[in-house]
């Protein structure tokens, strides 16, 4: 793997499961990779481009289309590819139009659009790309919508054209659980993605999440149409993440519901400030977001700003928030930010339009004010924390009408979980289609009902 080191500046060993995935798409196999959150699937399919070049002995790397859910993932990846000098780029919903980053300088030209301009060491240029570019192959990692691919007039005669299909090496598709979360209702292109199979025959096709179930593996390649697929899957144990369940009072209405969680969280903030731990609170509407964000504000007053007398600008406080209304700058300072050892942000209040996919080293605790309705949704946001291997916890609150039968889209086994008597990891691993968690430390770092057994 001699060009991840030189492409990437990779610097560690890539694990088993990543080149068992590697070389199954090399042997021309369409591939479904189940590897926990925080795995490195990302570098999988970014390492394809090479690997593929040197598989059917092209002059040039070959594409990778990369079918992703979230804007702000797909820039971030974009971003992080660009700063290594890698042609990466993600294309605009419409699929008219797409963007890359510049390493910058600011004399350079004037076709750059705006700046990212927290740090000057770091400065990146947002360009425009040329879609003739595109289609020429000169990006060889081009990131999409589910809809920019199949649905798309303008980007389907780029995707039949001819050099640009000759040289599609791979069609990955990221967080592929989202095919069978949101079902046709909802971003029904997820579910079309298997025309993409037949649009190239002959190329291996590769589908990674994190969250599915073996019955939900079968129903995926199903779904996406995939030849005799190769099933790559670990256990998603993260054995760092300390699980932790506990009660909340009934809903007796809505300011009441947050409060009690937010009183000590909040003041935690206020007395930890930049020590407080890095933290995502996952709130479940946009309403719930801006009120915690209120709250907090109130609270912390003139200490909202980091550190004690700095401007009182966004850029310095302490916490954030995060939906999909959010501006596209707001999520990616925000993403930027969580990826500093030590961010000024320590408390964001998010919807689920932040919980997948985010890699965030610093991010240290996940707060669930209520269940989320799927244990590949809850699976998939607590994954958000400890991505570096670091001790931290995710704490899910939930009362007895948040589990309650009438809830729209709740499956039983989260309501199972947050009522468990049970070891919680247990429970986890055991839905996804494992029998044995990885987890071999103390009881009292494992979660709460192991932590209560032993102590008591
Ligand atoms: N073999 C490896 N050894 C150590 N670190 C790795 C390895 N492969 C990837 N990483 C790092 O792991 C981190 C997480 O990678 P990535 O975001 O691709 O995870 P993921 O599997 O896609 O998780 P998610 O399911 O949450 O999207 C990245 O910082 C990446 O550089
Ligand atoms: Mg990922
Ligand atoms: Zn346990």
């Amino acid at each position: 793997m001699q060009y991840a080191k030189e492409q990437f500046g990779v610097t560690f060993t890539l694990k088993q499961k990543q080149l068992e995935a590697l070389e199954s798409i090399y042997n021309g196999n369409d591939t479904v990779a189940v590897l926990p959150t925080g795995y490195g699937k990302s570098i999988v399919f970014q390492l394809l481009p090479w690997l593929l070049q040197k598989r059917h002995n092209r002059q040039e790397p070959m594409i990778v289309i990369i079918a992703a859910p979230l804007t702000a993932i797909m820039q971030d990846q974009v971003q992080d590819l660009c700063s290594r000098g890698i042609a990466a780029c993600h294309l605009s919903m419409e699929g008219k139009s797409g963007t890359f980053y510049r390493k910058d300088s600011r004399d350079d030209g004037d076709d750059y659009d705006e700046y990212d301009n927290d740090d000057e060491s770091n400065q990146q240029a947002i360009a425009s790309v040329d879609m003739d570019d595109v289609k020429n192959g000169k990006f060889h990692l081009i990131y999409a919508h589910p809809e920019t691919l199949v649905e798309n007039r303008q980007f389907g005669k780029i995707l039949r054209s001819r050099p640009f299909s000759h040289n599609v090496g791979c069609i990955a598709v990221d967080e592929v659980h989202m095919i069978s979360e949101w079902g046709p209702s909802f971003r029904k292109s997820f579910e079309k993605l298997g025309d993409l199979v037949s649009l190239f025959p002959r190329t291996p096709h590769l589908a990674l999440t994190a969250t599915a179930s073996p019955k939900s593996i079968k129903d995926l390649a199903d779904v996406l149409q995939f030849r005799e697929p190769k099933e790559i899957v670990t256990n998603p144990d993260r054995p760092n993440i300390f699980l932790d369940v506990r009660q909340r009072p009934p809903n007796l209405d809505f300011f009441a519901k947050h409060d009690f969680i937010l009183r000590d969280l909040v003041g935690q903030l206020e007395t930890e400030l930049e020590r407080f731990p890095v933290s995502i609170v996952y709130c479940d509407s946009l309403q719930s977001v801006g009120y915690c964000y209120q709250y907090t504000a109130n609270r912390l007053g003139r200490k909202q700003y980091f550190p004690a007398g700095a401007d009182t600008i966004p850029e310095n406080r302490l916490f954030a928030q995060y939906h999909k209304d959010s501006t596209d700058d707001m999520k990616r300072q925000i993403v930027s930010e969580l990826q500093k050892p030590q961010p000024t942000i320590r408390l964001v209040f998010a919807t689920v339009a932040l919980g997948m996919g985010l890699n965030a080293p610093s991010v240290r605790r996940i707060v669930h004010e209520r269940p989320p309705t799927s244990m590949e949704k809850y699976a998939q946001e607590i994954g958000r924390c400890g991505r570096t291997g670091e001790n931290s916890e995710a704490i899910v609150y939930f009362n007895n009408s948040d589990v309650a039968s009438n809830r729209k889209g709740l499956h039983p086994a989260v309501k199972s979980y947050v009522e468990s008597n049970s070891c919680l990891r247990q429970q986890l691993v055991h839905y996804f289609g494992f029998s044995n968690v990885l987890f071999c430390g103390s009881p009292t770092q494992c979660c709460c009902i192991c932590r209560s057994n032993h102590v008591n």
